[in-house]
């Protein structure tokens, strides 16, 4: 942890400001100490250089989330060049120079590949949290960059302060257990005229997945131990990859991509490399909850005094990326509610 941390650090249980004790450094990072409130005097572990604030005491749901990704992330723990066009894909119309001199917060950043490039795009700061031990892989992706900050967390109950001009999420939010809840999350720690964003699993044209790959992965393949679902996707990645370089990868550009399976989304991912693939499949595999979420549903999240726009679209056919500006005051919320409730509904 840096130092430069603690300004945007706040008490998850009182919101008083947290104070450091008995801190160990190693250059400019802090490996170990404890964060103290100041309010409610509650204390936190800062470990391996990571503040910590997960509890996962009272919610079996979410422990089995982060036990599953955690290890996910731990295995596939590799930033490689076209995690960043992709990124850029999933946060669209956001850019690269959108983040600069921003403050910035990931909800969910796994192995912090997405926290790592914001860094590099020139955010004055940006602050990836996760539920799960990823934030060791993501510590260690990030370590370098002065700018760039790891935390152990609830998205449900972050330790931060309303500091952030733009926050986003990428695949994380279908993955709660109430998944609007931890957008209405992102939305409260953004200072007025800030954006948010998420991409999330679309439920149109996924219907295959709901109804033979969702019961397959809530009755068997999340309980694997990591180690063994590593292996079996394994085979499963393989015979894709070959579909993928054998079939969509010649056809994407042609007329006949029109008659093939789900081709908007496989054309797309057709470009990676094994490693990308065999990690999807994974990543389908592994989840213990997993919502898919109809655009109707979507749009009512932005339907808050908060958000004074927004813009919804659908992504490689299977997902919705929204991004929401939110009002500069409260009062130009309510005044500008109703237009954007007809916005949403024309879209
Ligand atoms: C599919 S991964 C996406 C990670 C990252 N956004 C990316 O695209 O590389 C979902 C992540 O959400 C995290 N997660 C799940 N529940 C969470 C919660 N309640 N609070 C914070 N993170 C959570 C998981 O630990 C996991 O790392
Ligand atoms: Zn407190």
């Amino acid at each position: 942890m840096k130092e430069s941390l603690l300004q945007y650090l706040a008490c998850p249980s009182c919101g008083a400001e947290l104070s450091l004790n008995n801190t160990e450094h190693d250059g400019r990072e802090i490996v170990s100490g404890e964060l103290r409130c100041g309010g409610c005097r509650s204390a936190f572990q800062i470990r391996s250089g990571v503040p910590r604030f997960a509890d996962f005491k009272h919610d079996e749901a979410q422990r089995a989330t982060a036990e599953n990704f955690g290890a996910e992330w731990l295995i596939f723990d590799q930033v490689q060049e076209h995690h960043e066009e992709q990124f850029l894909d999933w946060i669209a119309p956001v850019t690269r120079d959108f983040v600069r001199d921003k403050v910035v917060l990931e909800g969910g950043c796994g192995k912090g590949r997405h926290t790592r490039l914001i860094g590099l795009w020139g955010a004055r700061d940006v602050i990836g949290i996760d539920l799960s031990v990823a934030v060791e892989a993501a510590y260690r992706n990030t370590k370098d960059l002065p700018n760039v900050h790891i935390i152990q967390a609830d998205i449900y109950r972050l330790p931060l302060k309303r500091r952030f001009d733009y926050a986003f999420s990428v695949g994380v939010l279908h993955h709660l257990p109430d998944p609007r809840g931890g957008f209405d999350s992102l939305v409260k720690h953004v200072k007025p005229g800030g954006s948010v964003s998420a991409w999330i699993y679309g439920r149109e044209n996924n219907g295959w997945i709901v109804h033979i790959i969702n019961p397959l992965r809530e009755h068997f393949t999340s309980k694997l131990p990591p180690r063994l679902l590593y292996f079996i996707s394994y085979i499963p990645a393989v015979i894709l990859y070959v579909v993928l370089k054998l079939v969509y990868a010649p056809l994407a550009q042609t007329g006949l991509k029109r008659y093939l399976f789900y081709a908007d989304y496989l054309s797309y991912i057709s470009q990676f490399p094994f490693v990308e693939i065999h990690h999807i499949v994974h990543d389908h595999l592994t989840a213990p909850v997993a919502f898919y979420i109809r655009r109707e549903e979507f749009a009512r999240w932005f339907d808050v005094n908060e958000i004074e726009r927004a813009e919804i679209h659908w992504h490689n056919s299977n997902s919705w990326r929204g991004l929401a500006r939110l009002s500069a005051s409260s009062r130009g919320a309510e005044t500008r509610y109703a237009k954007r409730s007809s916005e949403l509904a024309q879209q």
